[in-house]
């Protein structure tokens, strides 16, 4: 597996791969490689020649410096689950490659950059918008593999890449979870073991709701509050959002969900001795069909 730190030097292995017909897959990561992560490198195996990760935890795109300072950084472990997973390639810049000082050029992303986690990250989308971006013109791929699981994220993506006319198909992976239903996140880690037994609050919310929906409930306030009253019973969560909007473009549903609707959940789990100080915030989603039944639970 080669080990990558310059755009120059993955945009000549990219036109190398290219020339010789190979067809490229790019996993974007910011590193602390879990099962989450490697259902995309998988999924990228399975549609590609090559597959390429890349590891770089974007600076612009957190909310603080201590945010950005508590991430996890694991690179000899990342390095070696990439190889164990048989990636062929990790690009592994420095922040300055990627992120010089200088830089004074953004991707400014519309309408589904607003809601959700936009509104209490000004600024959020359009860091993750321009990196990736960025990270689409050093790699040049044929395809790059992005998780549900950020969902909003991943529909900031697509609008980009068919705005700008990015040459690259987005493929998206389902979220993967724990056994009892918790989505794979590297913040799981710094959940106390308290909160996280009560994290499984945002998955009963989701099931609670598709459930209704199944049995023919489509009043989106209802909805809404079987969702709420499911995390209202873990007393260490305060929810940050918990909205439905419309699956494809994230603008707001009617009463009635008559399309797809995505059901939002974002909570901050507190810890039992450090309260809010140490408090870890997950998020999570469902996707709600009104026009299909789910089977019986
Ligand atoms: P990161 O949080 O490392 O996530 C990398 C990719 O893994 C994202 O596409 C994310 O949706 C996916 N992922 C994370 N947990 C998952 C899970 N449980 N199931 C399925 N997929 C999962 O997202 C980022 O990094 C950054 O914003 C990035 C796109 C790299 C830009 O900096």
């Amino acid at each position: 597996m080669r080990v990558i730190e310059t755009v120059a030097e993955l945009q000549a292995l990219a036109d190398r791969e290219r020339a010789a017909g190979a067809k490229i897959a790019l996993v974007p990561t910011m590193g602390a490689i879990h099962a989450g992560h490697l259902a995309l490198v998988c999924e990228a195996r399975k549609r590609a020649d090559r597959v390429w990760v890349s590891i770089f935890v974007n600076p612009t795109q957190f909310e603080d410096a201590a945010e950005l300072g508590n991430y996890p950084r694991t690179r000899e472990a990342d390095l070696q689950r990439c190889r164990d997973a048989g990636v062929d390639a990790v690009f592994a810049p420095e922040c300055d490659e990627m992120a010089p000082p200088a830089s004074q050029t953004w991707i400014e992303v519309g309408e589904a950059a607003r809601p959700l986690c936009g509104r209490s990250r000004p600024g959020h989308f359009r860091a993750v918008a321009t990196i990736v971006a960025k990270l689409l013109l050093a790699a040049k791929p044929h395809l790059a593999v992005f998780g549900e699981k950020d969902y909003q994220q991943l529909t900031v993506i697509r609008s980009m890449v068919r705005d700008l006319g990015f040459d690259v198909e987005i493929v998206a992976v389902p979220i993967v979870r724990e056994t009892d239903g918790l989505a794979l996140s590297s913040r799981n880690i710094h959940l106390h073991p308290e909160a996280r037994r009560q994290a499984v609050a945002l998955v009963r919310a989701l099931d609670a709701a598709e459930g209704a929906v199944a049995s023919g409930e489509h009043d989106s306030a209802r909805l809404l509050q079987l969702a709420t009253a499911e995390i209202d019973q873990a007393p260490l969560a305060r929810i940050d959002y918990v909205e439905l909007c419309d699956a494809d473009s994230l603008g707001p549903v009617g009463e009635k969900l008559a399309d797809s609707a995505l059901l939002a959940l974002a909570v901050r789990f507190d810890s039992p001795d450090r309260g809010a100080r140490e408090a870890v915030r997950l998020i999570d989603i469902r996707v709600l069909d009104p026009r299909r039944a789910t089977s019986p639970r």
